[in-house]
């Protein structure tokens, strides 16, 4: 595949990423968590930071590295932590794209001490977090550009069609998670971009660098 970008033509603009799972503390030694790798966030982090703008990469708990001078990574773990550092960046950027698989429950109370093995049964009881996407969506400005993604398993279309108006998104990316080699722990990934104006783009299976170049040279395309 052949990417036809200039390599400058973000020059200027500034961007947020999200990227990479999120952990929500139950004891000092135990969290839930999920498999996000941070490959897809960390990819499109690069890649608009290889075209010219200066991000901020939100990423929770994650074994993946930005390199690149335009690029500011911050480190966090819980879905809170990572809704307030985007929400400060999300204030002086164009561009956001929320690419982290954020924990949708968190426990409710989260014990100081670790919990002893007991009963048979131990309930924990969870809480919703707070929707990073839908309450930045909710501030968005006319300037600001926002991109969100959706994993479905089942309607996948309709789903995905949902979370594009409910959070305010400029287009959402469905992961095709029925293909193999796409979705977590892949380097691979196959996607389908729902614009808000009702464009609709498939791609077929492609490295996540790949992913990552289509991704933003459709944000591009609209700025
Ligand atoms: N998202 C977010 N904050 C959350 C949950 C999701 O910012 N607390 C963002 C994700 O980064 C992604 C989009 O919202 O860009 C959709 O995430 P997804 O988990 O598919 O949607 P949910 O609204 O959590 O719905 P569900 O998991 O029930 O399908
Ligand atoms: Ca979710």
């Amino acid at each position: 595949i052949t990417h036809f970008h200039t390599s400058n033509d973000l020059n200027g603009q500034t961007a947020l990423v999200t990227a990479g799972p999120t952990h929500e503390a139950i004891d000092p030694v135990r969290y839930i968590g999920n498999h996000s790798s941070g490959k897809m966030g960390v990819a499109i982090a690069e890649n608009m930071a290889k075209r010219g703008a200066k991000v901020t990469l939100v990423m929770g708990p994650s074994q993946e590295t930005a390199r690149h001078p335009n690029i500011t990574t911050i480190h966090v773990i819980s879905a809170r932590e990572m809704f307030e550092a985007a929400q400060k960046a999300h204030r002086t950027t164009k561009i956001s794209v929320f690419a982290a698989a954020v924990a949708d429950y968190a426990p409710a109370d989260q014990s100081k001490e670790k919990i002893k093995k007991s009963s048979d049964d131990l309930s924990i009881s969870l809480k919703k977090n707070i929707d990073i996407a839908a309450t930045l969506g909710k501030n968005k400005s006319a300037e600001q550009y926002h991109v969100g993604f959706a994993l479905e398993t089942n309607q996948e279309e309709e789903n995905a069609l949902e979370k594009l108006k409910k959070k305010n998104f400029d287009f959402i990316v469905l992961n095709s998670m029925k293909d193999k080699g796409a979705g977590f722990k892949h380097d691979t990934n196959k996607i389908t971009i729902y614009h808000k104006t009702g464009k609709k783009e498939a791609s077929p299976l492609l490295a996540k660098v790949d992913v990552a170049a289509l991704i933003v040279d459709n944000i591009v395309k609209d700025l």
